[in-house]
């Protein structure tokens, strides 16, 4: 029933959300990662669905079941993700880049299982792409949504990422708050864009700022086919 009553305002758009960390293994028992749980991306594809829009969500390995009516791609390296997105530019009208993407990847991926035998190991890495700088450098008219995590300095570091990127808004989260870290069903952001405006939403659920979110979103895209 609530599916029925929502508001099908997003209706024509095509939105690619991305979610969840990616893996860079480094043989075939091990990997390097982050803890993104992929619940905020997850939230943010769902709401669209919700409210009408055409969802691909492009996920890295999490524990969550795929959403229902969203074509779901599973990746796991950065470099997969990157692909995966970069084929599906194209076609969306509306990008959020919720994945925490790992910013190096082994230089060489062991083909056998690593022996322990010194007593320490150097693990040599490498940077992986920066999809959304390469999203930015294509976007077009699109609205583009990038994601920022900090410890310290938020909107600043934040600020450098919506120019340096060439994004439309900044989700900010400062993740040393408590009920904005890693796994929680709760998010603390400040939301920033290209005019210098910063809104700060309190404390909430990740579904009621996945709405706020898409609001956003929708707004910007009015804006910028006007
Ligand atoms: N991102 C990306 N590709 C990468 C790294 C990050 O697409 N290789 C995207 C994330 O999906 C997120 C945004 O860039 O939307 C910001 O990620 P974040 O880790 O906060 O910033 P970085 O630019 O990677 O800088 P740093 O980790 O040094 O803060
Ligand atoms: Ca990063």
């Amino acid at each position: 029933a609530a599916r029925a009553l929502a508001r099908q305002d997003l209706a024509g758009e095509r939105i690619l959300v991305t979610a969840g960390p990616t893996l860079e293994e480094i043989d075939p028992v091990r990997f390097v990662s982050n803890h993104s749980s992929g619940k905020m991306g997850y939230a943010i594809a769902r709401a669209a669905r919700r409210r009408g829009a055409e969802v691909v969500l492009v996920a890295g390995p999490t524990c969550l079941d795929d959403p229902w009516g969203i074509e779901t791609v599973h990746v796991c390296s950065a470099a997969e993700m990157r692909d995966a997105v970069m084929a599906r530019v194209a076609a969306s009208t509306v990008i959020v880049k919720a994945a925490a993407v790992a910013d190096y990847r082994p230089k060489s991926r062991s083909a056998g299982k690593i022996k322990k035998s010194a007593d320490a190991l150097v693990l040599e890495l490498e940077k992986n792409p920066d999809i959304l700088s390469e999203l930015g450098g294509v976007k077009g008219d699109r609205v583009l949504v990038g994601f920022a995590a900090e410890t310290c300095e938020l909107v600043e570091n934040a600020r450098k990422k919506l120019a340096g990127k060439n994004l439309d808004m900044v989700v900010a989260n400062d993740i040393g708050q408590p009920g904005a870290g890693f796994h929680v069903d709760t998010n603390i952001a400040k939301l920033l864009y290209r005019d210098g405006r910063v809104e700060e939403l309190s404390l909430m659920g990740k579904d009621e700022m996945a709405a706020i979110i898409l609001d956003r979103a929708a707004e910007l895209r009015k804006l910028g086919m006007r």
